[in-house]
């Protein structure tokens, strides 16, 4: 049985169907990855998958449980990380983690260890005691995704988990991103707009436009079905939004950074 499962799952805001009867499923212990241009729904979708959101028709269950009728089950099964940044910049990273451990009902002799494991997992045991205001953007990130992680979820859903990070920045989030699947088993569901990252991660993605999905499988099957020798995930992305890719540097990712930066400082 699928560990997350989908069922014509649609979300409307007026007019706009900002996600389409989708219909997908994901095994355990697959990367799956969500792109799609911006507005595609991505996000709409995962926030209906982990409960945040409820759909307008359809439904979508986590190993069996659905998010319109067993929401607290679902909750205790995933974790999720926001396109933006949740992080406290004025605890230190420890902090954050402990407070996450409460509201998960981590037992409370268990949390100081689990919180210090997470960190560690993370690569970030040395800056535990500063505060978050002075960590890098990638710091942060690996932080998110270790509060996500601290109640052992069996699917983590990444929003765009390596936005506006640096090559090296954005590598060490993917190691840790499979690390997490190698260690625990977990099934990881992200979106991206990198084709290089869901290329490198991912078992299978699926291709979003104007809430529909216009192709789903595996990267290499989806080069394949090009008529194209040496297709790209590019390529692939290209084909089925009918947009361009974006360009690094955007005005957007700008205006995101420095969103971030004022919320944390
Ligand atoms: N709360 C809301 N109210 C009204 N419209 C919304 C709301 N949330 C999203 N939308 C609209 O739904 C569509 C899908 O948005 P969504 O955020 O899911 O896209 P996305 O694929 O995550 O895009 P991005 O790559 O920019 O993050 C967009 O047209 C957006 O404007
Ligand atoms: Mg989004």
């Amino acid at each position: 049985m699928p560990i997350l499962e989908t069922r014509e799952l649609t979300r409307q805001f007026g007019t706009l169907v900002a996600v389409n009867r989708l219909t997908m499923s994901v095994e355990q212990g697959e990367i799956f990855g969500l792109l799609g241009p911006n507005g595609a729904g991505k996000s709409t979708a995962i926030k209906m998958m982990t409960t945040l959101l409820p759909p307008t028709s359809g439904d979508a269950q986590i190993a069996g449980y659905s998010v319109t009728r067993h929401a607290g089950q679902v909750r205790r099964l995933i974790g999720y990380v926001p396109q933006m940044v949740s992080a406290d910049g004025t605890l230190s990273g420890y902090e954050n983690l402990l407070i996450f451990a409460k509201l998960y009902d981590v037992p409370r002799r268990e949390r100081e260890k689990r919180v210090r494991d997470a960190l560690a997992f993370m690569g970030l045991a040395d800056a535990a005691d500063q505060l978050v205001r002075t960590y890098s953007g990638g710091m942060i990130r690996r932080l998110e995704i270790a509060q996500s992680m601290l109640h052992r979820p069996a699917v983590l859903f990444l929003d765009e988990p390596t936005v506006g990070l640096d090559p090296a920045a954005r590598r060490l989030v993917w190691e840790h991103v499979q690390q997490l699947r190698a260690d625990y088993g977990m099934t990881i569901f992200l979106t991206t707009h990198l084709m290089e990252e869901a290329d490198a991660l991912c078992d299978h993605v699926a291709i979003m436009h104007l809430g529909n999905v216009a192709a789903m499988g595996t990267p290499a099957a989806l080069k394949a079905s090009l008529a194209k020798e040496g297709a790209t995930l590019d390529d692939v992305f290209i084909h089925y939004s009918g947009s361009a890719l974006e360009s690094g540097g955007t005005y957007r990712d700008a205006a995101r950074a420095r969103r971030t930066a004022r919320r944390l400082g």
